[in-house]
């Protein structure tokens, strides 16, 4: 009998499925606010400094996401070639997370400390020069552009009031924000994105 009224109005019919499908949802979701192992940092993971997070924000600009996932996954292929799987304790002062799935190139989660600063040079002046059959493209302008330091103190703000919603605090003091425009002084955008790139997975104890 109440069926009926149900399959006889397709508007509360409509509501009543939205429910039903967004438990499975829910149940899904809702925890990952609570457990401890998505929402906190893993030992040793430190908050991007001023010139990773300029870095970090080249990498962004250049689209280097669209070809290099930074999410190792938990298959044997994966970690023999890339080192320990990623896990969530590594990525919560990513905003946003750039895992991605699109792998023209390398999964770059674990790549920092495995080349020198010198062999990234290189590579992103000329990638051929260091991995002749590379199709990855050149970025010799980023040697060339100084970084602008005008707005990392407030990228630094809102990094902080981010770290709020998860219960964490600021991630950076009065004096880590004063003092970031001077630590920008005189490098470059490549020095900014190689010093991102060296930082990438090296939290994790025992990841390689
Ligand atoms: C069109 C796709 C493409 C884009 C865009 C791209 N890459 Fe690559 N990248 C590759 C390929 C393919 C390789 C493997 C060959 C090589 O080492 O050059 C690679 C390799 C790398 C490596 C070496 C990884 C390893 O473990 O050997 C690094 C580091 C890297 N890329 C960083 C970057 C950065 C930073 C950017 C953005 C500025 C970028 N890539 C943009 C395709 C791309």
């Amino acid at each position: 009998m109440n069926h009926e009224v149900i399959e006889k109005n397709i508007g509360l019919m409509g509501i009543l499925i939205l429910i039903v499908v967004s438990m499975g949802a829910l149940v899904e979701i809702i925890p990952l606010y609570f457990i401890k192992t998505v929402t906190e940092p893993v030992e040793g993971l430190k908050p991007y400094t001023a010139l990773q997070l300029e870095g970090r924000d080249i990498y962004i600009r250049e689209g280097c996401n669209n070809c290099h996932s930074q999410m190792i996954r938990p298959f044997r292929a994966e970690t023999e070639r890339y080192g320990h799987y990623s896990v969530a304790g590594e990525f919560v002062y990513d905003h946003p997370f750039l895992w991605g799935s699109k792998r023209t190139g390398p999964d770059l989660a674990r790549v920092g400390g495995r080349y020198s600063d010198e062999w990234h040079r290189r590579h992103m002046n000329d990638p051929r020069s260091v991995m002749p059959e590379s199709n990855m493209p050149a970025y010799p302008w980023l040697e060339k552009t100084k970084l602008d330091p005008s707005l990392i103190q407030k990228k630094m703000e809102v990094m902080n009031t981010l770290g709020h919603t998860v219960g964490q605090g600021d991630r950076y003091s009065k004096e880590e924000i004063e003092k970031a425009p001077a630590q920008l002084e005189g490098k470059t955008e490549l020095d900014a994105l190689i010093a991102y790139l060296q930082v990438l997975g090296t939290s994790l104890k025992s990841a390689r």
